[in-house]
């Protein structure tokens, strides 16, 4: 059973194949000729989280291939609490044709996908974030055409945006900085990981603590909440650790006048971003969004009828 769960578990091919797949739906849907390619097929999208778009973008997605979806509430499964996670994965197996599923424990999204004879796809965990990571990569691909050589630099935490990000940009040529405080690193594990990949593709991995040795130069300046989810009780601390990491524009000045600016969303204007450089002419943030639902098309078609269906 094929899943979605890690950009490591894809080709630099296959995910070139995802991204042309995601151009293609887009452009389909952007001339309202859409075709009914998952008609039939519902997605259970199972949340032990909040969420605005990885919950619409699925929706809208399935919707626009005239497939449906079910939204779950973190209230109504309770995941791993109410009923064992093996158990709900073999019960939904038998109702929905794919499952898509946001929650905190990266393990738990690994027990759904084990039990589970449909596929399922990683809508976010504590670890990774991978749906996320399509959607940046096709944003950066329409705006410069290629990966290789870019120079991705990412700003704050080294959190499951990064783990993620760091993976598919190096899976594609391009070059990946990140700058973190101290104590607040990506996993040693992915971090040799990326240095891999990037030696595979003629990228690099670099890590840095200084912001604006991050910026210099960069192509790409990518920023996401200090705090994530199910961290919240240590927000107090990281306000005060994180500030020097604010992407603002000063920061933004030292990066390549064509540079853009990128967040996963939901943004905390004022304190990894401002308001200026959010809403601001190098900014895709919203495009970026948007990508979400034309990448995670690409998904769910490639999962459910076994690859681009356009492909020879
Ligand atoms: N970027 C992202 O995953 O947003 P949501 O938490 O709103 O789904
Ligand atoms: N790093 C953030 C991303 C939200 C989409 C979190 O996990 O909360």
């Amino acid at each position: 059973m094929k899943h979605f769960l890690d950009i490591v578990d894809f080709t630099s091919e296959e995910i070139q194949g995802l991204l042309t797949l995601a151009s293609n739906l887009k452009a389909e849907q952007k001339k309202g000729e859409s075709r009914p390619l998952l008609k039939g097929k519902v997605l259970a999208m199972v949340f032990q989280k909040p969420s605005l778009r990885t919950r619409v973008s699925f929706d809208m997605a399935m919707r626009d291939l005239s497939g449906d979806a079910l939204y779950l509430s973190p209230n109504e499964i309770d995941l791993g609490k109410r009923e064992s996670i093996a158990d709900v994965s073999r019960v939904l197996s038998g109702y929905v044709q794919i499952v898509m599923a946001r929650v905190f424990s990266h393990q738990h999204i690994l027990e759904l996908a084990k039990w589970s004879s449909v596929p399922v796809i990683n809508g976010l965990s504590d670890y990774n974030h991978p749906c996320q990571a399509m959607a940046d990569a096709l944003t950066i691909y329409e705006e410069f055409g290629s990966l290789k050589g870019l120079n991705v630099s990412y700003i704050g935490d080294g959190n499951n945006v990064a783990v993620s990000l760091m993976k598919v940009v190096t899976k594609l040529g391009a070059n990946f900085r990140i700058a973190n405080p101290e104590g607040y690193d990506m996993p040693e594990g992915d971090i040799e990981l990326g240095k891999e990949i990037a030696r595979e593709n003629g990228g690099s991995v670099t890590l840095l603590h200084e912001p604006q040795a991050a910026a210099d130069g960069a192509d790409v300046i990518y920023t996401d909440t200090w705090t994530s989810m199910g961290q919240e009780e240590e927000a107090r601390k990281r306000e005060q650790v994180f500030p020097p990491y604010q992407v603002n524009q000063a920061l933004l000045g030292l990066a390549k006048p064509k540079a853009i600016v990128m967040h996963c969303l939901p943004a905390h204007r004022g304190q990894e971003i401002t308001d200026n450089v959010a809403d601001g002419p190098q900014s895709r943030l919203f495009p970026q969004a948007e990508n979400r639902m034309h990448a995670q098309k690409a998904v769910l078609v490639d999962l459910l009828l076994g690859g681009d269906p356009d492909a020879k």
